[in-house]
């Protein structure tokens, strides 16, 4: 297995290391809860005029449910996992040889029977990268749609995305470059690009005033809900429809989950218009999934199952939307109906999808992007947010999400893409699916190639 991370914890436990990676609010969270330990330590002393064991197992107490509380309660989730986390489970015998993994995922990824594909990269807003991991005067680099981009923010906190190649002699502009400004400054020779129009507006150290007719491809961009999208169009058309503005200040960030998955870009969403796969493959409680033991199975099957009824249809008012809703129950020891939760998922356009799900106090939210890394990794991520009254519970969502996720990224990560599916009356959904995703692709749009011209590739 791969360094495992257990995110909450701050914890990467490699083969022959434990490494603890504490931020300064945890340091700070910590020394708070020491000091109020050893106040009660002092207080208790002074009370008693001695000390015991049982003050300093309350002072230790007291300390470790500050932290835990802090852990569980405040601070916002993280959950990621990389390609070679999931799915690749029953390759290697040996489970701490990362390397070794890497290669045998590498090589059941190039195996994989890929199916009649459609084209891998759809026309639409595509999340780059998310808004805090691009600071003020920052500039980072993002790998994705076939293209590579330089994604910075100026002082005034402005977003501009443009190509990272700078066209002098080839610098990547992102890796060391500077932002003056509204430009960005190539770190090689000091060519500057405007981030309104990406022309050349100056050379630095040049002492000639004249500045060279030349410009990097300028995208187009928006940053909405905490994502940084570009307008990715292989007909050059521009935007005709964008992002809806869903945060307000009433809610809470309550987490984030990260994932890769190999797989083509439309068999995620598609997933939502798969209705029959809910009643299955979402069925079992229990976090293994997949993977997990018969003995273990039985014993959640004892604990009980997830009921899901759903239903897919294309929004009327508009053309880039679909409606999912879903109705989940879970029936506790099979008898007893919990945790109903009626969901409304809205796709809109070809990687943004908004999941809202009622409680009677209140709703909790998470936002889905995927990103096309490659024509066949895509990377997921989910934003929970909540109105305070849930911002417990809100975490718990997200990880129970995940573990469905997770269920369905075992799946995408060997499934090959069948052009004409094989579809019963109640899947015709899918169908109807896949004729309204035809909306994101045009004559240009990138399609897979895959040569097999010898025995060795
Ligand atoms: S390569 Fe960018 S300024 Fe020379
Ligand atoms: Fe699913």
């Amino acid at each position: 297995m791969p360094p495992t991370t257990c995110g909450d914890l701050g914890v990467r436990v490699t083969r022959f290391q434990v490494v603890i990676m504490i931020s300064p609010t945890q340091i700070l969270i910590i020394c708070l809860s020491l000091k109020l330990a050893l106040d009660v330590y002092e207080y208790s002393k002074y009370q008693n005029g001695y000390t015991n064991i049982k003050t300093t197992v309350a002072a230790m107490s007291v300390a470790f449910t500050l932290y835990c509380g802090y852990y569980l309660l405040i601070r916002p989730v993280n959950i990621r996992r990389t390609l070679a986390h999931l799915g690749y489970d029953g390759l290697s015998q040996n489970q701490w040889a990362s390397n070794e993994r890497m290669n045998m995922i590498k090589q059941a990824m190039k195996l994989k029977k890929k199916g009649q594909m459609p084209p891998v990269f759809p026309n639409g807003w595509i999340s780059l990268i998310e808004s805090d991991q691009v600071k003020l005067e920052q500039v980072q680099y993002v790998s994705a749609l076939g293209e590579h981009f330089a994604v910075f923010r100026s002082k005034n906190g402005i977003i501009n995305i443009l190509d990272a190649y700078c066209p002098h002699l080839g610098s990547n502009m992102a890796f060391g470059g500077s932002v003056i400004g509204n430009s960005l400054q190539c770190p090689f020779h000091g060519w500057t690009f405007s981030g309104n129009n990406g022309k050349c507006v100056k050379i630095a150290n040049s002492c000639s005033s004249v500045i060279p007719r030349v410009s990097v491809k300028k995208w187009i961009s928006c940053e909405e809900n905490g994502f940084i999208f570009v307008w990715y169009h292989a007909e050059k058309e521009p935007p005709h429809w964008y992002p809806p503005k869903l945060i307000n200040k009433n809610l809470l960030y309550r987490g984030r989950s990260e994932h890769y998955t190999n797989s083509h870009v439309q068999e995620i969403e598609e997933n939502g218009a798969d209705l029959s796969h809910f009643s299955l493959l979402h069925k079992d409680a229990g976090v293994g999934g997949l993977y997990m033991s018969q003995v273990l199975k039985s014993i959640w099957n004892y604990v009980g199952h997830h009921e899901w009824k759903s239903s897919w249809k294309v929004s009327q008012n508009e053309i880039h939307k679909t409606e999912l809703e879903i109705e989940h129950t879970f029936e506790l020891f099979n008898r007893f109906r919990v945790g109903e939760i009626i969901a409304k998922a809205n796709q809109i356009g070809p990687g943004l999808v908004i999941l809202n799900m009622k409680f009677s106090i209140g709703t909790i939210s998470i936002i889905q992007v995927i990103t096309p890394v490659e024509p066949l990794i895509q990377k997921i991520v989910q934003h929970v947010y909540c109105p305070w009254q849930l911002s417990l519970f809100a975490p718990l969502v997200l990880k129970m999400e995940t573990i469905m996720l997770e269920r369905d990224i075992v799946i995408w990560n060997h499934k090959t893409y069948v052009e004409k599916p094989l579809c019963t009356k109640e899947e015709l959904t899918l169908l109807s699916y896949r004729q309204w995703f035809k909306q994101f692709y045009s004559e240009n749009s990138p399609k897979f190639s895959f040569k097999k011209e010898t025995m060795e590739w």
